[in-house]
């Protein structure tokens, strides 16, 4: 019984697809066998194969003639596509065409905010939409396959590819990354405009130990079932195409060989009839680990395990017909391989229409388009805080001191992953808020430091100079797109350079600090949040990021951004995260902080519970939280019953109400929380949310239909199944909801 196909069909066309894939699946796995059947053993191990282009096509040209050669990656030029497409369907002996991948992570040319700020917006149909414009645009340049969404769950700010995640909430990754498969496949494989996805990286790469990169993983079976595995089960039922394998080993094995979790779960369980593809060499650092001797035993493992095509690594290519002569693999292990491989082909519509349209150049940038990326970057600023209703600013302010590293900082704020993206398009907020505000202000504009580690603090004293002069100063402090990103991981994640020292210096002359962090992960920010006035935080917005701040800036727009990961007071508290256990002795609010301790304390004086002495216990930022220039009221919460058997579906319905001065949408979220299980269950879990726009003073009955399948897990037993027995539910505008009741789930 698959789970969380609610999730899948939210979006709507998960259906339609199937249904398409149903009838061409007959007629498409007739030209698979037929196919097949001509294809020698070199062709068949060649289709196994992919190469990354960079430029090197005298190189690559004989091969892919040859057929040695399945799929490229990194070719992003129509005429270059084309012309290796030609090879491939008219100078090799099958005349089979290409897939051609690209890490279209968050957007090709138009760029949107990376995923970790689109799983801020908290609206699936946004983001499905972001992708759907990267898929037409990546498509006119020939490339049919993008290596995204990352679906990788993190609880570490300190991993540098927690930029590219949605965060820390299986739920919402799980709704993200169905919103993404849709986005990038449309509703047939065969639309021109359509590219394959590629949910990655299979499996638990994000519990990388102590944040840092490639590191090795532990996650136990139940965990892994209950927290990096749905998501990819969601994307799995939406249809996605491919799967990548990641480079972590887990609990000693890699994952790239992983036979129980690339064949046994993704193949068998999940009856996943699509490309298994590995990471780029993750089959041939299996020597590196220390799980394979040399490149035939990688091949072996790998092949064995269930990756299809191999990425860079060069191990199938050079091993498998031996390994196949030695009888160490099986020629249905490659006929299997390589029917996944046809299938895609066929399902993309290659064999058809293997060439691009070589000048649709005008596809790039589209006005509609720039205008979603504003959206996106829009609904995916979080306001931190707000005191004395700093912002939104007036717009009859005599004069504004904008000023930092990250004001105008074009290739910054387009984040990590960027190959096509152009810096020379990027609308900064200093462009945004001088093209608006230029005549009607006196805009001081001063860096006061060159880049986010800049250490010299010469030029200070011309920000402070401009603070001083200014009505307002709106300070902008951050992370370059370097320090995040793959291999970018932090052991400290507080801001770097002299970016605190700047903050302390203009708190001393500004009338009013408005502080926008524009990162690629959460940074402990507890010294700056006390600083500022108001505090705007931004994930690495994409093209439009400048005109997004400006509009929240100066209430041409309400942010309406959550936090989709926690935000730690301090890197020591990491690994911090909604979805926790309670643990045998939770925290309260009575816990002693480390200078409040009396001298010669009694030993048990001090609380016996789970905290830090020196952080306590709770979060900078909980989960889902964000504020608006309104205030929202959750009142009257009622459930359509108190008991419930575990196919039934539960109502929950409340009354929401604006209470501010400003029309405004809130993201409403709904968590539960399975009170006695056969394991310990999570405190709090994400089960729905939606966004709700109210006008100042309005009120809305909200309702939600939580089908109680939707509680089911996998318990002590190994099975998942809904326990019966109490439960709560809450909703509210964070994870710290409140406002909740009871029920029970009887047989
Ligand atoms: C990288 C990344 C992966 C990416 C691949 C191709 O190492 O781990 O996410 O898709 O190689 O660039």
């Amino acid at each position: 019984m698959k789970k969380r196909v609610s999730v899948a069909s939210i979006l709507g066309c998960t259906l339609l697809l199937s249904c398409t894939q149903t009838t061409d699946k007959s007629d498409i796995d007739l030209r698979v066998e037929k196919l097949l059947s001509q294809m020698t053993l070199e062709e068949k191990i060649g289709q196994m194969n992919q190469i990354s282009f960079w430029g090197n096509s005298e190189e690559l040209a004989p091969q892919v003639k040859a057929g040695n050669i399945g799929s490229l990656l990194n070719v992003a030029d129509a005429t270059i596509a084309n012309a290796f497409q030609k090879i491939a369907v008219e100078e090799s002996r099958l005349g089979i065409p290409l897939l051609i991948g690209r890490d279209v992570i968050h957007g090709f040319k138009t760029i949107f905010p990376i995923p970790l700020g689109q799983a801020a917006t908290f609206n699936p149909e946004l983001v499905k939409e972001c992708a759907q414009i990267a898929a037409l645009e990546a498509s006119a340049t020939g490339i049919n396959w993008t290596f995204a969404p990352m679906l990788d769950i993190s609880r570490d700010a300190r991993w540098g590819r927690i930029a590219e995640s949605f965060g820390e909430c299986p739920y919402l990754t799980g709704v993200m990354g169905v919103a993404m498969v849709n986005g990038f496949q449309g509703d047939n494989l065969s639309n021109k405009t359509s590219i394959a996805a590629c949910p990655k990286h299979f499996v638990g790469y994000g519990a990388a130990e102590a944040g840092k990169d490639y590191n090795s993983t532990n996650i136990p079976p139940l965990l892994m079932r209950n927290l990096y595995l749905p998501p990819f089960e969601d994307a799995i039922n939406a249809g996605a195409a491919t799967i990548m394998s990641a480079f972590n080993d887990n609990d000693g094995i890699p994952m790239t060989a992983n036979k129980e979790l690339l064949t046994n779960v993704l193949r068998k369980e999940w009856k996943f009839d699509g490309i298994i593809v590995s990471d780029w060499t993750s089959t041939t650092e299996m020597i590196m680990h220390g799980f394979a001797k040399d490149d035939k035993e990688v091949a072996e493992k790998s092949v064995n395990a269930g990756v299809n095509i191999e990425m860079m690594g060069m191990s199938y290519i050079t091993h498998l017909k031996e390994l196949i002569n030695e009888g160490k693999v099986k020629i249905n292990t490659i006929d299997d391989a390589v029917r996944n491989i046809l299938r895609l082909k066929f399902r993309l519509g290659l064999f058809e229409n293997p060439y691009v349209d070589e000048d649709q150049q005008n596809v790039f940038y589209k006005e509609e388009n720039l205008k979603i990326a504003h959206k996106a970057a829009e609904e995916s600023i979080i306001l931190l805080k707000n005191n004395n209703n700093t912002l939104p600013l007036s717009k009859n302010l005599n004069s504004l001191a904008i000023i930092g590293p990250m004001a105008d900082a074009p290739h910054e704020q387009l984040g990590t992953w960027i190959f096509d993206g152009e810096k020379s398009k990027t609308i900064t907020p200093l462009n945004a808020i001088k093209n608006k505000y230029d005549e009607t202000m006196q805009i001081f504009y001063e860096k006061g430091l060159e880049f986010s580690r800049d250490r010299d603090k010469s030029q200070f004293w011309r920000a402070v100079q401009a603070a001083q002069s200014a009505d307002a100063t709106i300070l902008f402090i951050g992370e370059e797109s370097i320090l995040t990103g793959e291999a970018h991981s932090l052991a400290d994640i507080n801001l770097k350079g002299a970016q605190k020292d700047l903050v302390r210096e203009l708190k001393k002359v500004s009338k009013k600090l408005i502080i926008v962090v524009m990162a690629g992960r959460p940074l402990t920010i507890s010294d700056e949040l006390e600083a500022a006035d108001a505090l705007l935080y931004s994930f690495h917005l994409g093209t439009m990021g400048g005109t997004a701040i400006a509009d929240l800036l100066f209430g041409e727009t309400v942010p309406s951004g959550k936090l989709p990961v926690t935000f730690p007071k301090e890197v020591g508290q990491i690994p911090i995260y909604y979805n926790h256990n309670n643990t045998g002795r939770p925290a309260d609010n009575t816990e002693t902080h480390i200078y409040d301790i009396p001298l010669e304390a009694e030993q048990t004086s001090l609380g016996m519970t789970s905290f830090h002495l020196d952080a306590g216990l709770k979060p900078l930022f909980p989960f889902g939280f964000g504020l608006s220039y309104t205030t929202f009221e959750y009142d009257f919460i009622k459930l359509n019953k108190h008991e419930v058997t575990d196919n039934e579906t539960l109502i929950v319905t409340f009354t929401l109400t604006n209470t501010g001065d400003f029309d405004a949408t809130e993201v409403v979220q709904l968590y539960t929380r399975q009170l006695v299980g056969s394991i310990v269950r999570p405190v709090k879990e994400l089960k729905a949310f939606q966004r709700i726009f109210l006008k100042s003073g309005e009120s809305q009955k909200v309702t939600f239909s939580l089908p109680i399948q939707e509680l089911a897990f996998f318990g002590i037993d190994g099975q998942r199944k809904v326990e019966h027995g109490s439960f709560k539910v809450w909703v509210g505008g964070d994870s710290n909801a409140k406002l909740g009741e009871e029920f029970m789930v009887v047989r």
